[in-house]
């Protein structure tokens, strides 16, 4: 286990040669700027949270299939609240709107 080549996680995710000078704001319109070489090289270290080689995470598709899926289920069910909120409905799934529709 020693002989394991480790690396700082924070570290790497925080680095300003690759997230520029500001790697330490919560930006993720960051993510929109970037172009070509650079956005390759974001997202390749962002890949690294899942380890890498013969140790890298097994579940790292099912991993992206979930985090790809669950921000549009938020984001329809916020709007879905909105909507039918203000109509003094329900969301359909039971769920009561009521409060959301300021
Ligand atoms: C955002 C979600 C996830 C992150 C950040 C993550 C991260 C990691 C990391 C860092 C490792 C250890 C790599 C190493 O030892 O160097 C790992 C291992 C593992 N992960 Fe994940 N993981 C995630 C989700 C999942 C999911 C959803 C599954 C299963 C469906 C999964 C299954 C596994 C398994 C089986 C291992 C052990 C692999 C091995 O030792 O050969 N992970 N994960």
């Amino acid at each position: 286990m020693a002989d394991l080549p480790r690396y700082c996680v924070w570290g790497v995710h925080h680095n300003m040669e690759i997230f520029a000078s500001d790697a330490d704001v919560f930006r993720p319109e960051r993510w929109f700027e970037a172009q070509g070489e650079q956005l390759q090289k974001m997202d390749n270290n962002m890949k690294l949270i899942f380890g890498y080689g013969r140790f890298e995470c097994l579940g790292k598709n099912v991993a992206f299939m979930e985090l790809n899926k669950v921000f549009v289920e938020v984001c329809q069910s916020f709007l879905r609240s909105r909507l039918l909120g203000k109509q003094g409905n329900t969301t359909g799934t039971g769920v009561e709107t009521e409060g959301c529709s300021q």
